[in-house]
């Protein structure tokens, strides 16, 4: 299917910024100067603004409660620790922690992170790593390092907004494997790999953003030998694979594929988003590609907060902390689940993950969870539309909650509010 907008070269600054919102032109006091007519590339004009970013406005008018972002919880930030640590850098490595570094990332924390990988049954070592400005950054980089426009990526459906943000930059097109309860339906893979040719798969296998959906051993082993088969790259998109709260650990994609799978991790879900941290784990050979790539990019991951993690890492503090967080949102989305019961009408079906961030809903078929979106708003709720998760516009009577931000008075709150509005406007 394809997803590419066309729209034509003609394209001016204000035509953009009519499709992103908070962004004011600037007054000029010279009649010369017009910036809504600056002419702007074709890829911009194009981006649509992130459809959960434009929902986080919601988010902080007063009283309401939000189910919407994929935000940790911030009272699990382990503010005291990290603050020792930044001391502790500032008294170790001096000046070094403040200045320009390495494009692949310092040493010691590709070192760490490839120890941790190693750990996990992915042979790595310290080559195979790069440190990005989140996992963010990194799917923008594999399109920029394997996407020329018109080309094919096969994804999940649905998948992970941010990814066909930065593949839609690139003008990638999209083919789309349906998702079940173990995960992408890698039966239909082959015929669409024979139809499209694509240059990448991409999956998130494991307690999907945003179904919540792990793909099962059996599936990832037919899809490494599939994509092994036909040498086509596999990106699985990592950020949840350690927050497990139940039921056993799946081995990774890439522990069994090795280098036909380029696996993005991210400390943005085990530790704090706002230091932008995460990282490719790839084969050798292309990783010198992907250094040219971060170099054009932002030549480097903050120095900072690469060292900060680090440090943290070193303190043999993360793997506590990591306990701490599956702990706390365990119980959230246990609290989660059981208000819905309570609360949501028995028509509306959910996913019951066993790790990550999301529970995903099922409205009955024909309803639509952005029209009930409002109603939600007045209600003081918000949640995030399935549409965003599907490119083509589907997924229509889908919604995501977000079970780890919010405290477990407001989830039972927020739970209620949402199953009285949809009491009213749902047909009984
Ligand atoms: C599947 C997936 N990939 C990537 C990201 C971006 O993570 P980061 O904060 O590391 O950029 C997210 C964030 O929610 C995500 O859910």
């Amino acid at each position: 299917m394809d997803t590419t907008h066309t729209q034509t070269k003609e394209a001016t600054t204000k035509e953009a910024m009519d499709n992103k919102p908070g962004v004011a032109s600037s007054n000029s006091d010279s009649k010369n100067i017009d910036p809504s007519k600056w002419g702007i590339t074709e890829h911009v004009a194009t981006l649509k603004a992130s459809i959960i970013r434009e929902m986080l406005k919601y988010s902080r008018m007063p009283g309401i409660i939000s189910f919407a972002g994929g935000l940790p919880a911030p009272e699990m930030f382990p503010l005291e620790d990290l603050k020792a640590s930044c001391d502790s850098i500032i008294d170790k490595y001096g000046a070094n922690s403040m200045q320009y570094s390495l494009s692949m990332g310092i040493a010691p924390l590709r070192e760490a992170i490839a120890e941790r990988s190693n750990k996990r049954g992915i042979i790595s070592s310290a080559d195979n790593i790069l440190i990005t400005s989140g996992a963010q950054q990194a799917l923008e980089m594999i399109a920029r390092a394997f996407i020329d426009p018109g080309d094919v990526i096969i994804t999940e459906y649905p998948t992970y907004v941010g990814a066909i943000q930065a593949f839609n930059y690139h003008r990638a097109k999209y083919e789309f494997v349906p998702l079940d309860d173990d995960g992408m339906r890698v039966d239909l893979l082959e015929e669409k790999i024979k139809q499209s040719h694509p240059k990448l798969i991409y999956v998130v296998s494991t307690y999907q953003n945003p179904s919540g959906k792990t793909m099962s051993l059996e599936r990832r082993h037919k899809l490494v030998e599939i994509a092994t088969r036909y040498n086509i790259p596999i990106v699985d998109d990592d950020p949840y694979s350690e927050l497990r709260f139940n039921g056993e650990p799946i081995t990774s994609l890439k522990a069994l594929g090795g280098d036909i799978v380029i696996t993005l991790g991210t400390f943005s879900k085990l530790l704090a988003p706002g230091l932008r941290i995460g990282w490719i784990n790839g084969p050798k050979e292309v990783m010198p590609l992907f250094e040219r790539v971060k170099q054009v990019s932002d030549l480097h991951a903050n120095t900072f907060a690469q060292y900060m993690i680090y440090d943290y890492l070193d303190r043999g503090l993360l793997e506590g902390h990591i306990d701490d967080i599956r702990a706390d949102y365990s119980a959230k989305r246990d609290l989660m689940i059981k208000a819905i019961e309570e609360h949501f009408p028995s028509s509306i079906t959910i996913t019951h993950p066993e790790g990550g961030l999301f529970l995903w809903c099922e409205l009955p078929e024909g309803s639509d969870a952005h029209k009930l979106l409002e109603y939600a708003v007045e209600e003081k709720v918000t949640y995030v539309i399935g549409q965003a998760f599907h490119p083509d516009g589907g997924g229509k009577n889908t919604f995501r909650l977000n079970f780890s931000n919010a405290n477990h008075e407001t989830i039972v709150e927020g739970i209620k509010r949402l199953g009285r509005m949809f009491a009213k406007r749902l047909p009984s």
